[in-house]
């Protein structure tokens, strides 16, 4: 079947002069004649078709050609239909193997979602009492602490502090892959947000020495968001902008509008880093991606932040844009609608 199909039903039926050959009106003897009386005619520049030139050369009589010509018409008609049959069969088997491996693909999906829907869930409950019983010892409810005590309860405090936003991340993304991430849309102040997100980026930027500013253009007040996944959509765009710059280097969170326009509002988040090549641009938002290993382990994290940065603003109805160049820098940016009333 697989065979028969790739041969074109005109290969399946035998031309005129073998027919008639096989069905015994003419001998091997007489079609080679005929053969070789058309052969000579188009050579001599009047082309004569192979019926014609039997019934020049009387070797076949008008209505026993007809006959032979209808019933190669009828045979090519069955060579067709089958051909198409095939064909209509062979659609029909990849379409149900297209869908048996999209039907896999998507069961994966929803096991790997799943999974981290659980195992998040499991690494919450022994973070929480890790975190209650550091609490305590902080607050020396478990006896006196000496210097050196209280920094180690430091470190496992930050510790804890990355593990739980961790956690939240995978969370989060367990939550998108399931189609279950609700917004809560309302008036958002936008400066206010922009100037917590970058109060809170503000030491991991003096640590890195580059220098973060704030652009707010004068006028901007609420866009229609919700607050607290706005909020980690900037704090994860400053972090990557601070994370993916040197040393001296700039980044700005700002908010503009368009010009002509009062409705939309754009949120910019612009660095002066190791920037990111223009065929690289859509790989950035995969989930678990991450450019360059090495770079990766320079600089941590799990590469879940701008898969569920461009989940979140496209449930918001928006789109992000990104401009980049290697070695320049890069600048991620999206609209927000502004609230109508505040
Ligand atoms: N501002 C940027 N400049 C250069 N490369 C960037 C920038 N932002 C993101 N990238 C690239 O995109 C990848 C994915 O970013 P993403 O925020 O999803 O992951 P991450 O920052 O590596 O980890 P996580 O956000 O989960 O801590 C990064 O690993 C990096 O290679
Ligand atoms: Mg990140």
């Amino acid at each position: 079947m697989e065979e028969r199909s790739l041969i074109s039903p005109e290969v399946l039926v035998p031309r005129l002069g073998e027919q008639l050959v096989e069905a015994g009106l003419l001998s091997a003897g007489q079609l080679r004649q005929a053969l070789a009386h058309q052969r000579q005619s188009a050579a001599a520049g009047t082309p004569l078709l192979l019926g014609d030139a039997l019934i020049e050369l009387g070797l076949l009589d008008r209505p026993t050609l007809n006959r032979a010509v209808t019933e190669q018409i009828l045979r090519l008609r069955q060579a067709l239909e089958d051909a198409n049959r095939n064909l209509e069969a062979r659609v029909q088997q990849r379409t149900a193997e297209l869908e048996e491996a999209l039907r896999k693909l998507s069961e994966l999906n929803q096991l790997k979602a799943n999974f981290i829907a659980n195992i998040s869930h499991e690494l919450r409950t022994p973070l929480t009492h890790i975190r209650g019983y550091l609490e305590l010892m902080q607050g020396e409810g478990l006896g006196d602490l000496n210097e050196e005590q209280k920094k180690a309860i430091e470190v496992s405090f930050r510790a804890t502090a990355r593990l739980q936003n961790l956690i939240d991340d995978l969370i989060l993304f367990s939550q998108a892959s399931h189609g279950e991430m609700t917004l809560t849309l309302r008036p958002v102040h936008l400066p206010q947000l922009a100037q917590a997100a970058t109060r809170q980026a503000h030491h991991k930027a003096e640590e890195k020495k580059i220098s973060l500013s704030l652009e707010i253009q004068p006028g901007i007040t609420h866009a229609q968001a919700d607050y607290e996944k706005l909020g980690w959509v900037l704090s994860q765009l400053l972090d990557n902008a601070i994370k993916f710059t040197h040393p001296g280097g700039q980044v700005t969170l700002s908010l503009s509008t368009e010009p002509k326009t009062d409705t939309i509002i754009h949120i910019t988040v612009t660095d002066t880093g190791i920037g990111i090549s223009p065929e690289k641009i859509t790989e950035i938002f995969e989930p678990f991606h991450q450019l360059d290993g090495s770079a990766t382990r320079r600089y941590g994290g799990t590469g879940l932040g701008l898969a569920l940065v461009r989940e979140i603003v496209e449930a918001h109805g928006s789109l992000i844009e990104v401009q980049s160049e290697i070695g320049k820098g890069t600048q991620i940016s999206f609209p927000l609608l502004v609230a109508k009333e505040n």
